[in-house]
């Protein structure tokens, strides 16, 4: 092999002058049963698994990674599977978010400090997919992502259930009393009746679809159920493709620039994605030193339509979206419309428009057609104020349109233990035009910035049947969640953001077709009341929670630590044994 072609990992298989290194390096390997040739400077492929029995939607990543090596095998590569800190969404406590930045942290040095010449990501639960996308582009090799899939739809007592969403409503009809105890035990194991991730338009979903529209995977890859053999397949072909794209040195910020993730904010729009891309999305373009900012969304979300029809905002499930053409039809659709950068180098070497010019519907019904959307304006509104003035998110397509413009008075909530105490409260004084304002759960408040925006609403107020009310936070929520819930509100009331100056009984406004959100008192009084605040804070007892709220950044800015952005490149120093 010709010095031009020599790979990273010859550095610690091929040496000829640090010949005991070599040794260690290629003999300890060995013992595994790795054959000579294998060690003869062709392509190592790193495949990096977010596997564990305690992330449930990613259980099946070893049979996905199986398929990987036999693909990298076939392209002449040497596949090297390695695990990473799983964060999962349905277990993590005190929320899985805390941990995305640590995971990242994983990532990244799994990748730098190994003989590893390109990478697969193996991405499902929530915060797999940011985690593995970060890590992997502060290092920048050639990294190919593959999604898990989604679940098959849920089924439970002659419905269709999803992920999530269906908890919310099944949770909502139990506190109203419409459904019993053993219901809602009974609906679990129907709601989860295969391998997968959470098959709403959730946030696992928002994710994969935000890499296939990165052009970061191979195309088809967020919607192909988990179960279904050509989600095999392609892993298969990304193995294949891995090889190659290490060979031509397409490395990830080859292939995702800030153009990518102006795609990538057209067809969230288009598919009603999660509120959680956005927080997400700005982290990874931390990593590559791309500046995404909450105008950005602005600027290219505006008059996108939401045209999935899927759960939360919708109807149908993944399985659905997957028969009916899947992300590469929405990615046509805002081609015609000459909506998207059309040269936008993907993966397989090919631009976003050749991958997706052909692609076809099957049931309209799930895709719908631009000219008649499920929501004529969706994505993601951000709103600014008094309140807000770094900004404060909505989703208005999981939203209530009577809701867009209201204004009412403030019930607060200090911390979500106050809200849990509270909320069912008979004398609470709360009704259907009430806003309910809960604060100290962003990035430093909470910490973690947990789901737990889509507060539930008081039983009173069910009771009427009544389903949503306007609901502001310091938030997230989860992607699978719906309602007139607006999130992310920066800066957070922990340090002293202005949604700390709320008091029960105050005037808010909300107009979110003109994005704003404003409380309605005198500024002077705001300015007191925030230079007397004593915010929530929580207990920290160190480890990794206290080097996070130290350097944790604010949700506009993606939630990073702020001494993780940037690419800080694969080069590492030699050690000598
Ligand atoms: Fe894992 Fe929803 S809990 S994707």
């Amino acid at each position: 092999m010709s010095k031009k072609n020599k790979f990273r990992s010859s550095e610690w298989y091929n040496s000829k002058t640090h010949r005991r290194d070599t040794f260690v390096h290629r003999g300890w390997m060995r013992n595994q049963g790795h054959p000579n040739h294998l060690f003869d400077g062709r392509p190592v492929i790193g495949i990096c698994n977010t596997w564990s029995e305690l992330t449930p939607c990613n259980g099946h990543f070893r049979e996905i990674a199986e398929s990987v090596k036999k693909g990298v095998f076939e392209a002449g590569g040497f596949p090297l599977e390695f695990p990473v800190f799983s964060a999962s969404e349905s277990n993590l406590r005190p929320t899985a978010m805390l941990f995305r930045n640590l995971a990242s942290m994983d990532v990244e040095e799994a990748i730098r400090g190994n003989p590893i010449d390109g990478v697969v990501l193996l991405m499902g639960c929530d915060k797999t997919t940011p985690s593995l996308l970060m890590g992997a582009g502060s290092v920048d090799l050639p990294t190919i992502g593959i999604s898990g899939g989604p679940m098959l739809n849920g089924h439970h007592r002659g419905e269709t259930i999803g992920s999530g969403t269906g908890v919310w409503k099944l949770d909502a009809d139990l506190n109203a009393g419409i459904i019993s105890e053993d219901d809602f035990i009974d609906a679990e194991i129907s709601m989860s009746r295969s391998k997968g991730n959470c098959m709403t338009m959730g946030t696992a979903s928002t994710m994969g679809s935000m890499v296939e529209a990165l052009g970061i995977s191979l195309p088809g890859n967020a919607a192909i159920p988990a179960v279904d053999a050509r989600r095999y397949s392609l892993s298969y072909m990304s193995g294949k493709r891995i090889v190659e794209m290490v060979k031509e040195n397409l490395t990830f910020s080859k292939i995702v620039t800030k153009k990518s993730f102006e795609n990538a904010i057209k067809v969230n729009g288009a598919i009603g994605g999660s509120t959680n891309a956005v927080i997400h999305l700005a982290a990874v373009a931390g990593r590559l030193e791309i500046d995404l900012n909450l105008n950005d969304w602005e600027r290219c979300g505006k008059n996108i339509p939401t045209i999935v029809n899927l759960q939360p905002s919708g109807k149908y499930l993944m399985e659905d979206f997957y028969y009916a053409g899947g992300v590469p039809y929405v990615i046509k659709q805002l081609l015609e419309r000459k909506l998207l950068n059309e040269n936008e180098m993907t993966v397989n070497g090919k631009t976003i428009l050749e991958n997706n010019k052909d692609a076809k519907c099957w049931n309209t019904d799930v895709i719908k057609d631009f000219n008649e959307p499920l929501i004529s304006d969706g994505g993601i509104k951000i709103l600014k104020g008094n309140i807000a003035p770094n900004g404060a998110i909505i989703k208005p397509s999981a939203a209530s349109e009577h809701l867009m413009k209201h204004k009412g008075k403030a019930v607060v909530f200090e911390s979500v233990e106050e809200l849990h105490d509270k909320i069912d409260d008979p004398n609470l004084d709360v009704d259907e035009n009430s806003i309910l304002v809960l604060k100290n759960c962003g990035p430093k408040g909470y910490p973690g910035m947990a789901e737990v925006g889509n507060m539930r609403l008081p039983q009173k107020v069910l009771k009427k049947g009544i389903r949503d009310m306007i609901r502001v936070s310091d938030a997230r929520m989860s992607g699978t969640a719906f309602g007139t819930v607006i999130l992310h509100t920066s800066p957070e009331a922990a340090v002293k953001g202005p949604l700390a100056a709320v008091q029960s009984g105050d005037m808010i406004e909300v107009d979110v077709y003109k994005g704003i959100m404003n409380l309605l008192v005198d500024q002077k009084i705001i300015d007191e009341r925030l230079k007397n605040y004593n915010p929530i804070l929580p207990e920290i007892k160190g480890g990794y929670q206290k080097m996070y709220v130290d350097h944790v950044m604010q949700a506009d800015k993606g939630a990073d630590l702020d001494f993780l952005v940037g690419k800080r490149g694969a080069e590492v120093k030699r050690h000598s044994h």
